[in-house]
């Protein structure tokens, strides 16, 4: 089992030195109390209390100088200083490489969620991921560094204390009686192999109600509105308890059987200290070497306990392990290949051939599409809500890859160009723009990181956001709240534009991005769109048609295939399709 973390055990690597101090102080803890307490009921007891190992000798204690006396005394004190200053450390050392560790994991998972394809994030909920960057991440480090330290510390604890048995009973009794007493050893572990198997089951199914419960609490947190406008609190709360319940099951059951392994190797202890008891009785043993073998004795059993609780940690460990690979591990589809051409400034002409795509094996959400948009062409995608325009868009920048078929820019395949360099050639402002928890001046500098202040306030004015940006008593630092909070619909979209300005990418991508703009707004984003289009290739998906009868090209989306392209005119005349669709909204328009 230990082998599956050996990739992992790479993450001690850079803190070895910090690991190999703790590691030696705990060889001399495990040491100290291994073979220092008996050895030191050995020394100690004699001198205190005589030596009754020969019924003929005199009771009396020997007769000691005070300071004779002190030195002896003080082996209890300088037994435990050793034993306690050598936890400490080694506790501290072991703690201060494991928080590095966690912070390396941690690092890695969030690394990996940034190059990870959209899709990864549509098959698996916040929640979960966030529980297994979180909590699985904070397992993993506490199982790889009890494992690195456990791994040493116990059995050099378990070798010191039955080489001092060994050499006791052996001087004592010879090594019949040895044989005898240490018999009793690896009877305890069987207990521990008994939990472990249970245990397996239940350490996964932990962290995944774990995940569930983290689960219900993101979600919720991102939907306060929804909860209060629909009145679902206790619907929230009993959805939260049932899961918080089922977590605290998985719990107790992994509990049940870990805590049970404690007291069943302390009894089968128990048990082998009758035995030796009886074999004591039989062989005439002396008290004194008695109690200092069942010393000895019952000090190996710590460290048997630790690793039977070291096997316990090691299934949690696998557990977390298993659910940080499956992120960790997950195949990033969408990646430069090794020969990934650059590219400076594009021109901006693109063409799908052949282009299917499915979000879901089986189910065509594009099928064999095909159509050319010549560079500096405002292109229009229409049709029914579903029929996949979005998607269509959202290959251009490989937020997707096609399943079958290919689009180039500028005659290249987009699986040829380096990513980079593609999405630097691409502006995309959607339907719901996301703002970071930022000043407006640094949401807008995303765009491009080396704009002056200049660039940014030329770039709001052109979208019709610089005057409510300054209507703010912070102007362009004023905070924005998390995902733009504090802003409405229609000032989000013009920042988003604004972004879209700023970046002056020969490809623009507009997926309802005049949608939440109220009428007042819509009219200046109309004169700012026309300013912004003026040299690019544009895809723009709307939903008012006077943006639309303007465009170049006119795409007629309809289940996932082009049913028709043209311009305005022509369609209108050619395709019914379009003449309905452009005729409800004409109508809707009317009525309003
Ligand atoms: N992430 C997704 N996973 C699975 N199916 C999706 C996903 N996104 C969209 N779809 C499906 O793909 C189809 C096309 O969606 P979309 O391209 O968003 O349509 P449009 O933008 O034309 O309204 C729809 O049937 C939708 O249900
Ligand atoms: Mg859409």
């Amino acid at each position: 089992m230990i082998r599956r973390f050996r990739p992992y055990f790479n993450y001690l690597r850079p803190h070895r030195g910090l690991l190999s101090v703790g590691i030696l102080c705990g060889i001399i803890a495990g040491v100290a109390s291994g073979a220092g307490l008996p050895l030191m009921i050995d020394r100690v007891f004699p001198v205190i209390f005589g030596d009754k190992t020969n019924p003929l000798a005199p009771v009396q204690p020997l007769a000691l100088t005070n300071w004779q006396l002190a030195v002896v005394v003080l082996w209890i004190p300088f037994i435990f200083l050793l034993r306690g200053g050598a936890t400490y450390l080694n506790t501290y050392f072991i703690q201060l490489a494991g928080t590095r560790i966690l912070e390396a994991i941690r690092l890695d998972f969030f690394r990996k969620l940034q190059v990870l394809p959209l899709s990864f994030f549509q098959k698996n909920s916040t929640g979960d991921l966030l529980s297994r960057g979180l909590s699985d991440a904070n397992q993993l480090q506490f199982t790889l560094i009890t494992v690195a330290n456990e791994i040493v510390r116990s059995p050099a604890s378990l070798i010191g204390s039955i080489s001092y048995i060994a050499w006791k009973a052996y001087h004592v009794q010879g090594v019949t009686f040895v044989l005898v007493i240490l018999a009793v050893v690896p009877l305890s572990v069987l207990p521990i192999r008994y939990v472990g198997k249970k245990l397996i089951k239940r350490a996964g199914q932990i962290q995944a109600e774990l995940g569930g419960v983290t689960n219900i609490f993101s979600e919720n947190l991102s939907a306060t509105k929804e909860v209060r406008a629909f009145s679902l609190e206790a619907r929230e709360v009993a959805r939260f308890k049932g899961s918080s319940q089922t977590l605290i099951r998985a719990q107790m059951k992994f509990m049940k059987y870990e805590k049970a392994l404690t007291p069943l190797i302390e009894i089968i202890s128990a048990v082998g200290i009758a035995f030796t008891l009886l074999y004591a009785y039989k062989v005439n043993l002396d008290q004194k070497t008695f109690i200092v073998l069942i010393t000895a004795l019952y000090a190996s059993y710590e460290p048997i306990k630790k690793l039977g609780s070291l096997n316990n940690e090691l299934k949690r460990g696998l557990g977390a392990l298993e659910r940080l690979e499956a992120v960790l591990q997950a195949p990033v589809a969408i990646v430069d290949t090794p020969d990934a051409r650059p590219l400076a400034r594009a021109h901006g002409a693109l063409s799908f051939e052949n282009v299917s795509f499915s979000y879901q094996p089986g189910e065509l959400v594009l099928n064999d599409v095909s159509v050319l948009i010549p560079a500096g062409t405002v292109c229009a995608l229409v049709g029914p809500s579903g029929a996949g325009k979005s998607t269509f868009a959202n290959l251009v920048p490989r937020f997707f890859d096609p399943v079958a078929g290919r689009v180039t820019l500028d005659g290249h395949d987009l699986r040829s160009l380096r990513l980079a360099d593609l999405r630097r050639n691409i502006a995309v402002v959607s339907q719901d723009p996301v703002l970071f928890n930022d000043t407006i001046y640094h949401n807008l500098l995303i765009a491009r990181p080396d704009a002056s202040r200049a660039d940014i306030e030329s770039a709001a004015r052109a979208a019709y956001a610089h005057d409510f940006i300054l209507s703010f008593p912070a102007g362009y630092d004023t905070l924005v709240g998390e995902r733009g909070a504090r802003l409405s619909g229609g000032q989000k979209q013009r920042l988003a534009l604004a972004r879209a300005f700023l970046r002056n990418a020969p490809i623009l991508i507009l997926d309802e991005a005049t949608s939440a703009l109220d009428s007042d707004s819509e009219a200046f984003i109309q004169t700012a769109l026309k300013r912004l289009v003026v040299g690019k290739t544009v895809l723009i998906i709307a939903h008012r048609f006077s943006t639309i009868r303007d465009a170049n090209l006119i795409i007629v989306f309809e289940a996932g295939e082009i049913a028709a392209t043209g311009t305005h005119a022509h369609l209108y005349a050619a395709n019914p399709l379009y003449r309905s669709l452009y005729d409800r909204q004409s109508g809707d328009s009317a009525a309003l």
